[in-house]
C-alpha cells in the first residue's frame, strides 16, 4: 500500500447542498474539510440565551409592524421558549453541519412549528443577529464582572480594616523604602478594582446599542421598528449606521481590553503574594486549600493560585491581541473573520471571572505575619526619610538634610544597626540640630502615624478611607 499523501487526501465527503439553510444556489454540498473548518457552533452555542432573546424580540416587532401574523408570532415565541427549555435540560442536539448557533436554533424552530419558523429570518441577517447576540453577551459579562469587582473590593476593605495597624516595609525598586501599613497596601489594590469596574461600566455604554435592523449591511426593505426591539432587549440606543453596526467589534475590544487591565492588576498582586509567602519575606501565609505540594519535594507548599493568575494574564493579553489583529485589515462591512472574535472574548471573560472569584475567596483567609512584616520594615532603614524631615523642620534645607542622613545610614550600615539604635551622640555627629526627641520620629509607628493626611498610610487615615468607602457604597445602593 502506498503511504497517504498529506497534500492530496482522498476527497472529503460532501454534504447535500439543499440541507443548508442557504443552499439554494449551490450545485454541490460543502466539502467536509470546509464544514469542519468553518463551523462555529462548537463555541458560539454559548450565545443561545442571547440568540433566543434577540429572535423573540425580532418576531414580536415583526408582528407589531404587520410583517408577521399574530399566529406566526405566537408560534415563533412559543417554539423559541420550548427550545430554551430543551437547551437548559441538555436535550438539544447541536449539529455541526448547521454551522452556528443561529442556524441550529432556527432549524429546530422550523422542525417544531413549520413555516412560521421559516419566516423568522425576514428583515434580518446573521450579520446583525450575531452582532446583537454578542452585544447582549458582553453586557451580561460586564454586569457579572462589575459585581465581582465590587465583591473583591469589599474583601479588600475588610482585610484593610483587619490590618490597619500592621506595619510592613513599603518598597520602591523592590528595595525597602518607607514603612507603610498593610491596610494601606490593601486599599491600594482596591483602588485598582474601582478603576477596573468603572472602565467596564464605561465600555457598557458603547456596547449597549442595538445593531439589529441593519440586516446584512444596508438595512432592510421592511417597515421595521428598531426602537421597539431596543426597548424589549434593554438597549439604551439604536445604532446609527447599518454598515458600521454589522462590522463594529470595538465593544468587544473595549471589553477584552478592560479584562486585560484587570488581569494585569491581579497579576501584580499575584507577584506580591508569591514574594510575600516565600520564607525570605515571610509576610503572609496562604491557606493550605489554595496551595498545592510538590510530587518530589515533601516540604513544598506552592502558591499555585497566584502563579496561575499571573500565567493566565498572558492568555488574556493574547486574547486582546487576537481581537485587535482580527480587526485591523477588515474593510466594511461584515467579514467572516468576525466569527473568530468569540473564542478570545469568551476566554477573556472566563479567565477574569474565575480569577476574581479565586482572589475573593482566598484573600480573607490569608494570614498576615505581623511580627515578620514589622521586623522587615525595621531592618531596612525605612525611617531615614523621617530623620531628614526632622532636620528640615529644624531649618536645614532638604538637600542638606538628605546628605546628612545618608551619611548616618552609611555609619549605621557599617555598624550593623538601625538608625534608631544609634546613640544620640552618634546621631549628633551628623547634625548638631538633632535632639533626644529624634527617637520619636525614628520609630516605625512614629513614621506611619506622621503620614496623617488624606491618602496617607497612617492607620487613622486607613480607617478614614475605609469609612469613606463604606459610606460611598451605601450611598450608591
Ligand atoms: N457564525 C457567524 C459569525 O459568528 C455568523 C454570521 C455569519 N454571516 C455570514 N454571512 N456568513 O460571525
Amino acid at each position: 500500500m502506498t503511504p497517504a499523501d498529506p497534500l492530496h487526501p482522498p476527497s472529503a465527503a460532501v454534504s447535500n447542498p439543499s440541507a443548508k439553510l442557504w443552499g439554494g444556489r449551490f450545485a454541490e454540498g460543502t466539502d467536509a474539510l470546509v464544514e469542519a473548518f468553518s463551523e462555529s457552533v462548537s463555541f458560539d452555542q454559548r450565545l443561545w440565551r442571547q440568540d433566543i432573546a434577540g429572535s423573540t424580540a425580532h418576531a414580536r416587532m415583526l408582528g407589531k409592524v404587520g410583517v408577521l401574523t399574530p399566529a406566526d408570532v405566537d408560534a415563533i415565541v412559543g417554539g423559541l421558549s420550548q427550545i430554551r427549555g430543551e437547551i437548559e435540560r441538555g436535550e438539544f442536539r447541536w449539529q455541526l453541519a448547521l454551522e452556528d448557533v443561529h442556524m441550529n436554533i432556527e432549524s429546530r424552530l422550523t422542525a417544531l412549528i413549520g413555516d412560521a419558523g421559516k419566516r423568522l429570518h425576514t428583515a434580518r441577517s446573521r450579520n446583525d443577529q450575531v452582532a446583537t447576540d454578542l452585544r447582549l453577551y458582553v453586557r451580561d459579562a460586564i454586569d457579572e464582572l462589575a459585581d465581582l469587582l465590587t465583591a473583591l473590593g469589599d474583601v479588600l476593605l475588610d482585610l484593610a480594616e483587619r490590618e490597619a495597624d500592621t506595619i510592613m516595609p513599603g518598597f520602591t525598586h523592590l528595595q525597602i523604602a518607607q514603612p507603610v501599613t498593610f491596610g494601606h497596601h490593601m486599599l491600594a489594590w482596591r483602588e485598582q478594582t474601582l478603576r477596573d469596574r468603572a472602565r467596564l461600566l464605561d465600555a457598557r455604554k458603547r456596547a449597549n446599542v442595538l445593531p439589529l435592523g441593519s440586516a446584512a449591511l444596508a438595512g432592510t426593505v421592511y417597515p421595521i421598528d428598531r426602537h421597539f426591539v431596543a426597548e424589549q432587549l434593554g438597549f439604551d440606543a439604536v445604532s446609527e449606521n447599518s454598515l458600521d453596526a454589522v462590522s463594529d467589534r470595538d465593544f468587544a475590544i473595549e471589553f477584552v481590553s478592560a479584562c486585560t487591565l484587570t488581569m494585569i492588576h491581579l497579576s501584580r498582586w499575584s507577584e506580591e503574594l508569591i514574594l510575600w509567602c516565600t520564607p525570605m519575606f515571610g509576610f503572609v501565609k496562604l491557606p493550605d486549600r489554595f496551595c498545592t505540594g510538590s510530587s518530589i519535594m515533601p516540604q513544598k507548599k506552592n502558591p499555585d493560585v497566584p502563579e496561575l493568575v499571573r500565567g493566565k494574564t498572558g492568555r488574556v493579553v493574547g486574547d486582546l491581541n487576537a481581537l485587535l489583529v482580527l480587526m485591523k485589515g477588515q474593510p466594511l462591512a461584515y467579514n467572516r473573520d468576525n466569527q473568530e472574535d468569540k473564542p478570545p472574548l469568551f476566554d477573556a471573560h472566563d479567565t477574569v471571572s474565575a480569577s476574581l472569584r479565586l482572589f475573593a475567596a482566598m484573600l480573607p483567609n490569608v494570614t498576615v505575619e505581623r511580627a515578620t512584616c514589622r521586623a522587615a520594615a525595621f531592618k531596612g532603614y525605612s525611617t531615614a526619610t523621617d530623620l531628614a524631615d526632622y532636620l528640615v523642620k529644624r531649618g536645614l534645607p532638604f538637600r542638606d538634610a538628605h546628605h546628612a542622613v545618608g551619611a548616618a545610614v552609611g555609619h549605621a550600615v557599617a555598624r550593623g544597626v538601625d538608625l534608631s539604635e544609634l546613640s544620640l551622640d552618634e546621631l549628633r555627629g551628623f547634625s548638631s540640630l538633632i535632639d533626644a526627641d529624634v527617637f520619636d520620629v525614628l520609630t516605625l509607628d512614629g513614621s506611619v502615624n506622621g503620614r496623617n493626611h488624606w491618602g496617607g498610610t497612617a492607620p487613622a487615615q486607613v480607617r478614614a478611607a475605609i469609612a469613606r468607602a463604606r459610606a460611598g457604597a451605601r450611598a450608591a445602593r
